[in-house]
């Protein structure tokens, strides 16, 4: 194979039924199915190229070489793609974020899902969307369900071949929007990846996971009748289960700050005078309100005028993952 390249552009997603736990590790095979939405006003770009000349991976962040552990995580993940290809050559990565990295919004989600289309196709891959899911997965589990449009559920499967994502909804479905409330953190969190292999120390965690089957269908119905409040109660109590899973975990994972819990009580306060939001939260301090379209300005500023929010995101759904 001579030189080679491909774009690929794909956004993050904020689950509304967690993925927390794997069974296998490696293949990251979740312990429970999710669901998520893309957050279309968010984007990573990444291009790969390959060439004969070059005799390692190289993978620059916003114009920088990265660290080395995501070098290393970026290389073993081109290795499944060199194996599926039956290719062997080294290749160079470029990604970018439309959103400051850093943030504290997740980004292995978009970076992964933009990185298995464009890889796969750098290097001569026709993948379909359910397998480009799959590889997804292997790079960071939520970022299979960054490969459908809109609204996604990752299907716990029974093994690689059918655990991946697949579109429930189109992105314009439903016009719910993300405002995220961006809280400053003092300390250096423990990462999802870390996160996940601590779940089974705690006593809540197998709770958690036999009861999400009927998380999921009052989740996918509640999205196919666009039924804000059902999505607002079993979304909140997906999150709270999770983040009881991560405070009993052994070592216990906090990530809410003061913020955090102050921002849970307001939602929680606005709703009950007639305003549609929930809160959902990943491993992070940082606080994912969701509302619709005519409500989004008063609730970004609801939540700047809040002590402890540095600054307030806000995303409608997103599409697919797609090469450019
Ligand atoms: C709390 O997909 O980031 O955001 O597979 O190790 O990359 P890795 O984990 P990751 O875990 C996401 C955890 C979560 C919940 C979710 O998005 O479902």
């Amino acid at each position: 194979m001579s030189t080679n390249s491909a774009t690929a552009v794909a956004c993050p997603n904020i689950a509304f039924i967690k993925y927390w736990g794997n069974r296998d590790e490696e293949l990251r095979l979740p312990a429970n199915g999710s669901i998520s939405m893309n957050l279309g006003d968010l984007s990573t770009r990444t291009s790969v190229m390959i060439d004969p000349a070059f005799s390692s991976d190289q993978l620059h962040l916003d114009g920088q070489a990265a660290d080395p552990v995501s070098q290393r995580r970026a290389a073993t993940f081109l290795d499944a793609v060199r194996s599926i290809a039956g290719e062997h050559l080294c290749a160079r990565i470029e990604s970018t974020n439309n959103f400051p990295t850093g943030a504290g919004v997740a980004s292995s989600a978009s970076a992964y899902a933009a990185l298995a289309l464009a890889a796969s196709t750098a290097f001569g891959l026709n993948l379909s969307e359910r397998e480009l899911s799959r590889l997804a997965r292997l790079g960071s589990g939520s970022a299979c369900r960054s490969i459908p449009s809109g609204f996604s559920e990752w299907l716990v499967g029974t093994g690689d071949e059918d655990s991946y994502a697949v579109s429930i909804a189109p992105h314009d479905y439903w016009d719910l929007v993300d405002c995220v409330a961006i809280i400053s953190q003092s300390h250096k969190l423990v990462g999802s990846t870390e996160g996940h292999r601590l779940a089974v120390s705690s006593l809540l965690q197998n709770a958690r996971v036999a009861d999400a089957p009927r998380r999921l269908t009052l989740c996918r119905e509640a999205i196919l009748n666009r039924d804000f409040s059902a999505l607002a109660e079993v979304a909140e109590l997906d999150s709270n289960l999770m983040h009881a899973v991560m405070v009993t975990s052994n070592p216990r994972l906090v990530y809410y700050e003061p913020a955090t819990v102050l921002i849970m009580k307001f939602v929680a306060e606005w709703r009950h005078y007639g305003l549609p939001v929930f809160y959902t939260i990943d491993a992070g301090p940082n606080v994912h309100v969701i509302t619709l379209t005519d409500h989004s300005k008063h609730v970004q500023a609801l939540l700047a005028s809040l002590p402890g929010v540095e600054k307030v995101l806000s995303s409608i759904p997103g599409g697919a993952a797609h090469l450019v």
